[in-house]
């Protein structure tokens, strides 16, 4: 192609090459990176200018630009200017954008925008694309090119106007932007959904929505439930879908933050693509009640009595939980009651289940067994030596596995840690365990061990860092349960698996720690974990002023049961397999392939 006709293709080409305007407010969002991370956009309101590339995986003119992007962002890293890629593909997935930047070897954090919904609301149009945020207003500044050395099919060695670097130079030195905007080239992205705009007024409230909701929103959102709003008919709805977008478009509802690339788990509460999609296009469509019936509103919604009763019957035992009062108002630290076991003889627990007294403000119980400790530092604290099933809202089994049971002594004292979250009324919790007992020993004993380490030292104003802690599984096991516990300033956490022939598995990330929401993770096919495997569990921890829940950034934090001191905690839920279950899991295999 000659130069000339390249330069008219990419001036006709590049007229519409750009649908975000200098000036215009973008909105938040919360995307995961090609690494597993996970960014929130305001979270980053401390830097001086926030800078996005729109990379695709195939695009020449990404891959020739990403080099000068990449020497910016090290050349402004030291002035607090951040960068980000945003991949909005609907052809490239998280795997596959790591495999591009692992190709291509690049450096900055590519967020991966799936279900294409950041994408949309930006109005993007090409990859190749910059932007320019205003951390302050979260105003655009500047949009187009990086600079001038690029156009289709032709390269010069040296850009004559450096539009970026300028845009920038004027931020930090707080002139005006001279040139906000400019052109720029790059590979056309599809957008299925915004040439079908008009269709999204036609998403069914009744058949599409309402369903979505029920299934995945109404265990808290009802009556009496934790979710601050009941969702019990169109109306209420309608008045909270622009909230309802916020929430989905920042991951903070549905409550669930365990990276899905990693696990498979029974208590997943996450919306798939499709269901994100169909919720927020109602939404930006203006939320059309449309025909046919409100599932909400007809729909009766009832807590069962107890939830493993269906399959158990009646509990043989219930444990009264001493009663708390909980304020309107103002936050409750985690309240730890000890009782001593009530059951009078050693049983083996076939299940346990906690009823709350009041769902609206019980966020969550962790229970363990053990012996008080009578004297010394931790005099008033239990020794551990075991578990039994907790609570949070929505958990649906509580029975163990068939013939799994965990054995609990007649002489010993049961914790409940119980974190409540005040409502706008004052109310006495008064919650109960229901426990279901074996008349016969059953062949598997369950086993819940903790993971952790009472070392740890995290610096002030550091805003990630991490401490690690292992566990040797001794024999061949069933894996059932993960939980990962920090405090506050918690940011993120991951189980790895170290099997014996030295490979490593992610086992499960959450790249988005929310100490409101200690959920345990139940595989949802039990996990085989050769003899001899450790188990890695890394704790982040934010002690910036960035993080809204860090009580003091200027402190170096140590272990403590305070919710202002930290912890690297974990628990694991396991079960060793029997002589003859290992023997047919490894058959003649060895230890690598008997996973
Ligand atoms: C496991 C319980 C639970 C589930 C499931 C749940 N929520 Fe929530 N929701 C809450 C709680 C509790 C809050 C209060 C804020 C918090 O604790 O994060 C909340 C807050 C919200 C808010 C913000 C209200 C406000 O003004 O702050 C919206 C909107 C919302 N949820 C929508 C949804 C939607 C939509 C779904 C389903 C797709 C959903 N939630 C699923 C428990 C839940």
């Amino acid at each position: 192609m000659t130069r000339i006709l390249s330069f008219v293709l990419a001036m006709s080409m590049a007229a519409s090459a750009w649908g975000l305007k200098v000036d215009e407010r973008v909105e938040n969002f919360r995307l995961f990176d090609h690494q597993g991370g996970s960014h929130e956009l305001y979270y980053y309101d401390d830097a001086k200018a926030v800078v996005f590339m729109v990379q695709g995986n195939g695009c020449p003119i990404v891959r020739n630009a990403v080099p000068r992007f990449t020497e910016l962002s090290e050349e402004y890293a030291e002035q607090g200017v951040q960068f980000f890629m945003l991949n909005s593909n609907l052809q490239d997935n998280r795997v596959s954008v790591a495999k591009e930047a692992a190709t291509y070897r690049y450096d900055i954090p590519i967020l991966v925008d799936e279900t294409q919904i950041i994408g949309e609301s930006l109005d993007l149009v090409r990859t190749g694309a910059v932007f320019v945020l205003d951390p302050k207003t979260w105003k655009v500044t500047y949009t187009g090119a990086i600079d001038d050395r690029l156009d289709y099919e032709v390269q010069r060695k040296e850009a004559s106007n450096h539009y970026l670097k300028d845009a920038i130079d004027s931020m930090l030195t707080g002139q005006a932007i001279a040139v906000a905007s400019t052109e720029s080239l790059g590979c056309l992205i599809n957008f299925p959904s915004k040439t079908a705009r008009a269709e999204h007024a036609n998403i069914s409230y009744s058949e599409d929505v309402a369903p979505i909701l029920m299934d995945n929103c109404v265990s808290c959102h009802r009556e009496g439930g934790i979710g601050p709003f009941a969702m019990t008919d169109y109306n209420v709805v309608r008045g909270f879908s622009l909230m309802i977008r916020e929430v989905i478009r920042t991951k903070r509802m549905p409550p669930w933050h365990a990276d899905p690339l990693h696990g498979d788990w029974g208590n997943d509460r996450s919306l798939s693509s499709e269901e994100i999609q169909t919720l927020v296009h109602w939404i930006e469509a203006g939320a059309p009640r449309g025909e046919g019936e409100d599932l909400l509103a007809t729909s009766e919604v009832v807590y069962p009595e107890w939830v493993a009763a269906e399959e158990l019957g009646e509990p043989d035992y219930i444990i009264d939980i001493p009663a708390m009062e909980i304020p309107a108002t103002g936050v409750v630290d985690y309240q730890y009651h000890h009782v001593r076991n009530p059951i009078g003889k050693d049983v083996w627990v076939r299940a346990a289940e906690i009823m709350p007294g009041d769902r609206a403000v019980l966020h969550h119980t962790i229970t363990a067994f053990g012996d008080e400790i009578t004297e010394g530092k931790y005099k008033g604290r239990l020794k551990y030596k075991g578990g039994l099933r907790g609570y949070a809202p929505g958990l649906t089994n509580q029975a163990y596995p068939q013939d799994t049971g965990t054995f609990l002594p007649a002489d010993t004292t049961i914790e409940f840690q119980m974190h409540y979250t005040p409502v706008g009324r004052a109310t006495v919790d008064e919650s109960k365990m229901g426990v279901w007992v074996y008349d016969e020993p059953p062949h598997h004993h369950i086993i819940s061990r903790f993971m952790a380490n009472n070392k740890i030292r995290i610096p002030p104003h550091a805003k990630n860092h991490a401490e690690s802690v292992e566990q040797v599984i001794p024999k061949d096991a069933l894996l059932y349960n993960l939980m990962a516990h920090a405090h506050y300033r918690g940011k993120a956490a991951k189980f790895v698996a170290r099997y014996p022939d030295g490979t490593e598995e992610v086992l499960l990330n959450i790249p988005n720690y929310d100490f409101n929401w200690q959920t345990d993770y139940e595989f949802k096919e039990p996990k085989f974990i050769p003899a001899g495997t450790t188990l890695i569990q890394t704790n982040w921890w934010d002690n910036s002023a960035q993080n809204a829940a860090n009580p003091d950034p200027t402190i170096e934090v140590t272990w403590g049961e305070q919710s202002w001191e930290e912890m690297l905690f974990g628990a694991i839920l396991y079960r060793f397999l029997t002589d003859e279950e290992s023997a047919a899991k490894r058959g003649n295999q060895d230890l690598a392939s008997a996973r």
